[in-house]
């Protein structure tokens, strides 16, 4: 079996056979950023079906494209597309395309989600800043040998979101005139929502969101010493006293209604940066 790095660098060759792009951001598009793409000068776009060990995703609202580009005078690489656990993949696939853009040169990561709002000032359709994250998906994109050439055995996780980003991310907002939240990400494996005493427990732990992705890229990208910028579109209230049921098209529709709020600050913060 050939080892994470040689895999990492057959995509990369295979990638190298389309574009000779440098991108310094990676971007990953979750549920509710998918608008940016249109703000990109895009100069290439590849399948992952045809990427070397590359996951193929299996959720219908996700594509699976890697997207090159510009946008905001950086070079971009965009995942148009991710993948979960519920998927049936591990956390170092769901990861894999984070290796990948370490190895294209990618140096900061600008990652995005829909997640469900457990901290009472929050409402559906707000925008939160992660500021930091609990991994309970029961997996981690680390577990096996490590490999030296992305990072040591047992990686720092003291800052897994950059300070530094973050503070611009809010500025950014002030001057757009967005309200944003500042808040901790927990991962859970899904695909089922939770249920009203796994909120309470997820709240109590410490966590003001709760959501499905994300936390595997997150690790990875640390691992590997990228700077990372974490931004969560709140789809559902998830108070367990009041709990609606959850639809998954209400769920797309706040994301939508967020998006363009989500794709405004994104574009404030590449311009920034
Ligand atoms: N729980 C977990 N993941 C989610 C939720 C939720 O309530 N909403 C959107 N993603």
């Amino acid at each position: 079996m050939t080892s994470l790095f040689d895999q990492t660098q057959a995509a990369v060759a295979h990638i190298r056979t389309v574009t000779a792009a440098q991108p310094t951001i990676g971007i990953i598009l979750g549920t509710g950023l998918g608008g940016l793409v249109d703000h990109v000068d895009v100069e290439h776009s590849i399948d992952y079906a045809t990427i070397p060990h590359f996951p193929v995703s299996t959720v219908e609202s996700h594509k699976g494209r890697l997207i090159f580009g510009t946008i905001g005078g950086h070079s971009v690489v965009v995942m148009q597309g991710r993948f979960h656990l519920y998927e049936g993949y591990s956390a170092a696939q769901a990861a894999f395309p984070v290796r990948v853009m370490k190895l294209l040169g990618v140096r900061t990561m600008i990652v995005s989600n829909a997640c469900g709002g457990m901290n009472p000032l929050f409402r559906r359709g707000d925008v939160m800043l992660i500021d930091d994250h609990i991994n309970l998906l029961g997996d981690n994109p680390l577990i096996g040998p490590n490999d030296d050439r992305f990072g040591p055995r047992f990686p720092d996780m003291s800052e897994p979101y950059s300070q530094h980003l973050l503070s611009l991310a809010e500025r950014c907002a002030l001057s757009l005139k967005l309200k944003v939240h500042r808040g901790v990400y927990v991962a859970v494996a899904g695909p089922n929502l939770e249920t009203r005493a796994e909120y309470r427990f997820l709240r109590t732990i410490g966590a003001d969101v709760v959501g499905m992705s994300t936390v595997p890229e997150v690790i990875a990208a640390r691992h590997m010493n990228m700077d990372v910028l974490g931004i969560s579109i709140i789809t559902d209230e998830c108070f367990p006293d009041s709990l609606q049921p959850v639809r998954l098209e209400d769920v797309l529709a706040a994301a939508a209604i967020a998006e363009p709020n989500m794709t405004a600050l994104v574009r404030e913060v590449l311009a920034n940066l």
